[in-house]
């Protein structure tokens, strides 16, 4: 006996605005570029604290959670930095399909590199943020001690020490850290956000 199909729409997957429906946002990819040290991990941070507190569903994506785990096969050199920011760009599409806000931050140090994670997670949805806290802040801070050791020639390969670090042509945002402070930086950032994923 030939079974009746009770679920007449199963040959359709759900769609992306079924999702977005379903969540009452829009999803983005907010990409912060910007020299290691500059803030980027600190204000994807405190931006998801208050989307969150809003209502609106993040993912963040770092060095924390892709360069520890799936991209843990990678290092810095040019070829790997184009492997990781390719599968960083792929992780970050499904997110965004999924209606998700989500916030990248990583060095992603030259045009060629975010260009070709904007043409993978397509121009619509990606919104290049750069955190242009300049080099001598960044090395001043020196959070991890990476910048003295690269001084020593000890990390080869260092983005702005001996690794080139291109600032973007036309971001929609740029966030100095070392004159604004983290509040003035997420304020920014919701002022861009909250309209582009249909709140407000
Ligand atoms: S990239 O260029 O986008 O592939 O880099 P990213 O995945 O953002 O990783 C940057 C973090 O890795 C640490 N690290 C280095 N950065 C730059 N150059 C070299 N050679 C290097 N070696 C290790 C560094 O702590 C970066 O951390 P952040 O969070 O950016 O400060």
């Amino acid at each position: 006996m030939k079974e009746e199909n009770i679920y007449p729409i199963f040959d359709r997957m759900l769609s992306r605005e079924d999702k977005e429906a379903l969540l009452g946002q829009r999803g983005v990819m907010l990409w912060l570029t910007g020299l290691s040290g500059s803030g980027k991990s600190t204000i994807a941070i405190a931006l998801e604290r208050e989307l969150h507190q809003r209502g609106l569903l993040c993912r963040i994506l770092d060095g924390d959670n892709i360069r520890s785990g799936i991209n843990n096969n990678l290092g810095f050199s040019a070829e790997d930095r184009v492997e990781n920011i390719r599968r960083i760009a792929e992780i970050g599409k499904l997110f965004v399909d999924t209606g998700i806000i989500t916030i990248a931050a990583f060095i992603s140090p030259s045009n060629e590199l975010r260009q070709m994670a904007t043409r993978i997670i397509g121009e619509g949805d990606f919104l290049e943020i750069y955190v242009s806290t300049p080099l001598e802040e960044c090395e001043k801070r020196d959070v991890k001690g990476l910048y003295a050791k690269a001084r020593r020639g000890e990390i080869r390969n260092f983005t702005g020490i001996s690794a080139p670090f291109e600032a973007p042509e036309h971001p929609v945002l740029s966030l100095d850290t070392s004159r604004l402070s983290l509040e003035e930086s997420v304020n920014a950032l919701l002022e861009l956000v909250l309209p582009a994923v249909g709140k407000r």
